[in-house]
């Protein structure tokens, strides 16, 4: 194996969640410290970080077709140093470095500050893994942020003590954390100076965060939310991921009264059927779940409702699908996101292989469910139409003239404008697709 030289330039590729993204971007300010240099792309760099997710199948064999091609890329030069990171390194990092000799480093998502220290070994020849969890949060070691767009992440809580029976969180992040007040608020300030005018507040169970205040009050999201819209220069705020049961009253009060909280809730229910409910260990039920819905809906009246889906759990049956139908049917969604069951290595659901459902069911299953979110989604946009709204702008569009922004419901919004990107702007809903809507500037 050949030794690789101390890298002078990176590339992050980051799959799956925001969690994730968040964590790409951290890596990338850290190595940008250590005084390397970013690339646009993977071929460019000499140091290629692949961010993965292990949330559903075929992880690993994604990761390794990755190596496979920018090695092949790469092949006219030397072969860049590769380090894996995310939630497949935390879950099979050692196996996969012993099958694929390309990969100089493995880095779960709980020890990554001490990336810096491992590609220096790599540098000297050692291959170099860190999968541990440590009690040292990696936030302490990480370097102030730089991130200079007009949207930024904040990760606010992480890991999962819910333990569904389908999900790797729990083992991949590990068990739930707050980030102390103080430093989510130091951070923010930071996002706000390098730019950033809408927050989204990120974890796996965002709404269980929970953490003391300058006062020594115990507060929850809802109080670091308040604290938040208090901050000059921020316009927005969005957080996301949430469990059902942690909606609290503070939380809906405060979709009622802080403006810069944006009318959008993403909030997973999985399915419809308490039967399947209880054997994914959601501990709530489709009625429990439509009461957040109404009254989060009581609170903010024009919020959008956006969710996860999981079809062919196993022991689902045509009645249970039925269920998740209704209840798609009755919440109505503005976007959403549904997935076929995949078994997860070290989960208890994957031992049902018994109950496991077919593959073609499960096609036709996602294949209806699919088309009826996605009619929701069209009659979301097209209840937008003739609002007039804030549109943050975040990139060009594809056309000349044209930029990209989001609406408070967190739609696309194509306009033609000379703002630029960070620019907040005024826009009529004109039109509407399935994905995004048209707007014209009136300001
Ligand atoms: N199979 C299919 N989908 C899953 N999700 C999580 N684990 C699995 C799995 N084993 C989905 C859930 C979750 C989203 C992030 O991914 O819907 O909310
Ligand atoms: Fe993937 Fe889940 Fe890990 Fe995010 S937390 S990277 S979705 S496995």
């Amino acid at each position: 194996m050949n030794k690789p030289a101390a890298p002078r330039t990176f590339h992050v590729k980051s799959f799956g969640c925001q969690m994730n993204a968040y964590d790409g971007e951290r890596m990338g300010e850290l190595l940008a410290a250590e005084g390397m240099t970013a690339t646009a792309s993977a071929e460019d760099a000499d140091l290629v970080v692949l961010n993965t997710c292990h949330i559903r199948e075929k992880a690993a064999e994604k990761v390794y077709s990755d190596i496979g091609r920018i090695v092949k890329k790469t092949r006219a030069r030397e072969k860049p140093m590769i380090a894996v990171a995310g939630c497949v390194a935390q879950a099979e990092g050692p196996e996969m470095a012993a099958r694929a000799k390309a990969i100089d480093i493995v880095v779960g998502p709980q020890a990554y500050h001490r990336l810096p220290q491992m590609v220096a070994a790599a540098a000297n020849g050692a291959r170099a893994f860190d999968t541990d969890m440590p009690a040292i949060s990696k936030f302490d070691s990480l370097p102030k942020r730089i991130h200079r767009r007009p949207s930024a992440f904040l990760t606010v809580q992480e890991g999962c003590d819910k333990f569904c029976t389908y999900c790797v969180v729990p083992y991949t992040r590990g068990a739930e954390i707050s980030r102390p007040w103080a430093q989510v608020m130091d951070e923010a300030r930071a996002l706000i100076d390098a730019g950033a005018r809408e927050i989204t507040l990120l974890g796996q169970n965002v709404n269980a965060w929970t953490g003391d205040d300058e006062a020594g009050r115990t507060q929850g999201l809802d109080g670091l939310i308040r604290a938040l819209d208090r901050l000059p220069g921020l316009d927005r705020i969005r957080y996301t991921t949430s469990h059902p049961n942690d909606m609290t009253d503070g939380l809906i009060a405060a979709h009622a009264d802080v403006e810069k909280l944006m009318p959008f809730l993403h909030l997973p229910v999985q399915a419809g059927s308490d039967r399947i409910l209880k054997a994914m260990n959601r501990s709530h039920t489709a009625d429990s779940y439509r009461r957040v819905i109404d009254r989060v809906r009581k609170a903010r009246p024009d919020i959008a409702i956006s969710g996860d889906f999981i079809v062919g759990f196993p022991g689902e049956t045509d009645a249970d699908f039925e269920d998740t139908l209704s209840l798609v049917a009755e919440i109505g969604h503005a976007q959403a996101f549904s997935f076929k069951y995949s078994p997860r290595p070290g989960t208890p659901a994957a031992t049902m292989t018994d109950a496991f459902v077919a593959e073609e069911v499960m096609d036709e299953r996602l294949q209806r469910l699919q088309s009826l979110l996605a009619t929701q989604q069209h009659a979301f946009n097209a209840g937008t139409v003739g609002k007039t709204v804030d549109v943050l702008l975040e990139r060009p569009g594809k056309k000349p003239g044209q930029m990209i922004g989001k609406s408070p419901w967190l739609q696309s919004v194509v306009v033609e404008t000379a703002e630029p990107a960070g620019a907040m702007i005024r826009a009529e809903i004109v039109h509407a697709g399935p994905v995004s809507v048209n707007g014209v500037a009136t300001s």
